[in-house]
């Protein structure tokens, strides 16, 4: 007979099970119980060193005593479990009725905001967007948009130069020559991007935003391009504006026109944009045959139709990153 006293085993230790007090413990006492080196593990083993007559009756014993210790240590277990969810809601109360601290989150900048939303306008009528260096040299910029060198368009630029040959884009017109040159046709583009100009006052800025538009195609007419525009302006601004178009001049497009917006018949005309047909120095500089092809572009200040949309009185404001300004949009 194995030395010995089962029931002071069973007892002592269903007390152990039942007095752990933590998950852990109970982990442990398990192990030293029924673990590969455990008590009863190891008890169970010796069983064949005993006489024959007493080893069913051991082994039936021991078995007994294990389910018992297997019981205890699942009861203990929930309770511990339980205890512990008890223990997380009794101390883990929220009070709803805190104050929220909200983290202060930003949003996209008004100009942004009118870039993206004139870009979808264009996008769902099939204009794909594209951009072009701010560095440009003097071809892109001016030559082959049809301003030579002694042209006095230049002098409304007030351009930036870096070097007698570079200098920071005065518009987003160069990007007409390099989408032209390295894009097949047709053609139907929208260029957003920052223009600088040595030019600052409550309406102007050293450096702005502009959005080109080109579409080059066999059939491009200027009643195309009225089209477009008209939708366009109507889609920013309302459909109640009144849109008209005023004979200007840009020397790359022939004839060229102004855009004005009025909010009603008695308030003044609005300038909102240039725009005109490609003229054709410009298509033959990128050697597009001007006989079959035609093209029409477009060019607006992006800030001019925020200032005008949101009656902003200043440029500045788009610049200064003053809070109560931008949390309005
Ligand atoms: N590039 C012109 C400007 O900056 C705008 C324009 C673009 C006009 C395309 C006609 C056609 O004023």
């Amino acid at each position: 007979m194995l030395d010995i006293n089962f029931d002071t085993l069973q007892s002592d230790h269903l007390s152990a099970i039942h007095d752990a007090q933590s998950l852990e413990s109970l982990e442990h006492l398990k192990l030293t119980l029924l673990g590969k080196k455990g008590l009863l593990t190891q008890a169970l083993k010796t069983i064949g060193q005993q006489p024959k007559e007493t080893r069913a009756e051991l082994g039936q014993r021991i078995n007994a005593i294990k389910a018992s210790f297997l019981d205890a240590f699942e009861k203990r277990t929930n309770q511990l479990r339980d205890q512990a969810i008890h223990h997380r809601v009794k101390t883990e109360t929220v009070d709803v009725t805190q104050p929220v601290n909200t983290a202060q989150t930003g949003h996209i900048h008004p100009i942004t905001q009118i870039t993206r939303a004139i870009c979808d306008f264009f996008g769902q009528h099939g204009y794909s967007v594209k951009q072009g260096p701010e560095i440009e040299t003097d071809f892109y910029n001016f030559k082959a948009l049809n301003i030579p060198d002694d042209h006095p368009a230049r002098d409304m630029h007030d351009t930036f130069y870096l070097d007698p040959n570079h200098l920071l884009r005065t518009h987003t017109s160069p990007v007409q020559i390099h989408v032209m040159e390295t894009h097949e046709l047709p053609i139907q583009i929208i260029v957003p991007g920052r223009v600088y100009r040595c030019d600052s006052d409550s309406s102007h800025s050293a450096m702005f935003h502009q959005i080109e538009g080109l579409l080059v195609s066999k059939t491009a007419s200027f009643a195309e391009l009225k089209s477009i525009l008209t939708q366009f302006l109507k889609h920013m601004f309302g459909s109640d504006k009144c849109v008209r178009f005023r004979p200007s001049y840009f020397p790359f497009t022939e004839p060229s026109a102004e855009v004005d917006v009025a909010w009603t018949d008695k308030q003044p005309w609005l300038e909102i944009l240039g725009c005109g047909m490609v003229h054709p120095n410009v298509l033959k500089a990128v050697n597009i045959g001007p006989s079959v092809y035609k093209g029409f572009a477009f060019g607006l200040g992006v800030e001019r139709i925020a200032m005008l949309k949101y009656n902003i009185p200043s440029i500045k404001l788009f610049y200064e990153n003053d809070q109560r300004f931008l949390n309005q949009f």
